[in-house]
């Protein structure tokens, strides 16, 4: 059971390393010959998966903590997998991984958890089938597990029918592997760590506004990385910072990149109470110290341009919402339902489980706000930003919630409850 807290929320929090940047890292590391070092390295159970599926292809990867370094004789070295890859629950290495393994020279055979073998691949998979690439799944090639048999791509032009930095960056790395050019075009801005990190990489990539073209021409070359903290997983503090009165609390060096900023918009829309201090910028991604004060909050409408920049955070936000003065509006968010679970589903049922009331649309959600939540008992959906909201709701709650579990949270944040016990003033007693 996770109590309310009696006290204000105090403190500061070393945020963990970035996920989609962390999974990344891995990927290109792989592709590039000679020693990769990534420090900050998020120690999660999705990064380990993609990890693993390198390790299977012949690379050397240490890790020891949040430290990784990664050895490869480079991408025409990687070697054919003599055992299935397990992508886990990890949607990104799925996503991103079939776009590459589509375009190395062997035969691949991939599968996922029970609730990856229900998410869409064909946002993947009808892409680089254009390109060439040999894909047989479940489903009309639309669900793991799957067989990959890698062949010689052609690059494409591709305007990107869903607002996905998975599908673009599956895309950019087969064309990374492609005969001739590929060209992705978004009609929204998607978060752009992959072009980021390839450019660092020294890939032959360029971007002019919403199109992304690469080419096979230039070798990766290995460097030094450095994560910053997932605004992702910071979310979760921002929100408990604002919601418990009397708190304060800094989050360090959290990832600022403005493709996933859309959290820190929509909080200062509400009226929040928060800065940004100590900014750096290390290979494109910048990053920052944020404190966050309680405040008093007024609800607002969050739809458009404005979704891919806060998709991970909608659950929080939905809590967030609860809060504030009057109604809260999500729309266009339809993508939430193809996440790690239902999200509109669970965000719907957590929050009534928990006393409040709202209601949801296909692609949406209406809150209504200054709601006191009774508290109770919750499904978490093995889903970890579902099991990390119901927990920072607890904190507001009257009785507290009881979660069926929160084993989910080891895939983004496994020092979540450390740091939340840390803010509430108490001994680090694991959830
Ligand atoms: C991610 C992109 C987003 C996000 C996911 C991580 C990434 O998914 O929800 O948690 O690292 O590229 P979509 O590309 O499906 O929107």
């Amino acid at each position: 059971m996770l109590s309310p807290t009696k006290e204000p929320l105090k403190g500061s929090i070393k945020i963990p390393g970035d996920k989609s940047i962390s999974h990344r890292s891995i990927i290109l590391a792989s592709l590039a010959k000679g020693t990769t070092k990534i420090s900050n390295f998020l120690n999660g159970e999705d990064c380990l998966r993609t990890i693993e599926a390198f390790r299977e292809m012949g690379v050397t990867i240490d890790i020891d903590q949040q430290e990784v370094e990664v050895q490869s004789l480079g991408v025409n070295e990687l070697k054919e997998p003599l055992v299935p890859l397990n992508f886990g629950n990890s949607g990104t290495t799925a996503r991103l991984m079939l776009g590459l393994l589509a375009g190395l020279p062997f035969f691949t055979t991939v599968y996922g958890d029970q609730y990856l073998s229900k998410r869409p691949m064909s946002r993947v998979v009808d892409p680089v089938q254009q390109m060439n690439g040999q894909f047989y799944g479940r489903q009309q090639n639309n669900l793991f597990p799957m067989g990959i048999v890698g062949s010689k791509l052609t690059g494409i032009h591709y305007e990107l029918p869903v607002k996905s930095a998975q599908v673009k960056s599956a895309i950019l790395l087969a064309g990374l592997l492609a005969e001739g050019k590929t060209t992705v075009v978004e009609s929204t801005q998607t978060r752009n760590h992959t072009e980021n990190m390839l450019r660092a990489f020294g890939a032959d990539i360029q971007i002019h506004q919403n199109e992304i073209t690469i080419t096979n021409r230039k070798p990766l070359t290995a460097q030094q990385i450095i994560v910053p903290g997932d605004i992702s997983s910071a979310a979760f503090f921002i929100v408990a910072g604002l919601i418990v009165p009397g708190s304060s609390i800094t989050l360090e060096k959290v990832g600022l990149n403005e493709t996933r900023t859309g959290l820190l918009d929509v909080i200062d829309q509400m009226g929040a109470t928060y800065s940004i201090n100590h900014i750096h910028t290390v290979a494109g991604e910048k990053y920052g110290d944020i404190t966050v004060e309680y405040s008093q909050l007024h609800g607002i409408e969050i739809k458009g341009d404005m979704i891919p920049r806060l998709i991970d955070e909608i659950p929080i936000i939905a809590l967030l919402a609860t809060q504030a003065k009057g109604e809260t509006v999500i729309s266009d968010a339809g993508e939430l339902r193809v996440k790690e679970t239902d999200r509109i589903a669970a965000v719907e049922d957590v929050l009534t489980s928990l006393g409040a009331t709202l209601q949801t649309f296909d692609d949406g959600m209406v809150i209504k706000g200054e709601q006191d939540l009774v508290g109770g008992s919750i499904k978490s959906y093995h889903d970890h930003r579902i099991a990390m909201m119901g927990s920072i709701a607890s904190l507001i709650t009257k009785n507290g919630v009881e979660i069926d579990s929160t084993d989910s949270i080891q895939i983004s944040y496994p020092n979540f409850f450390e740091h939340l016990n840390q803010v509430k003033g108490e001994e680090s007693t694991e959830s």
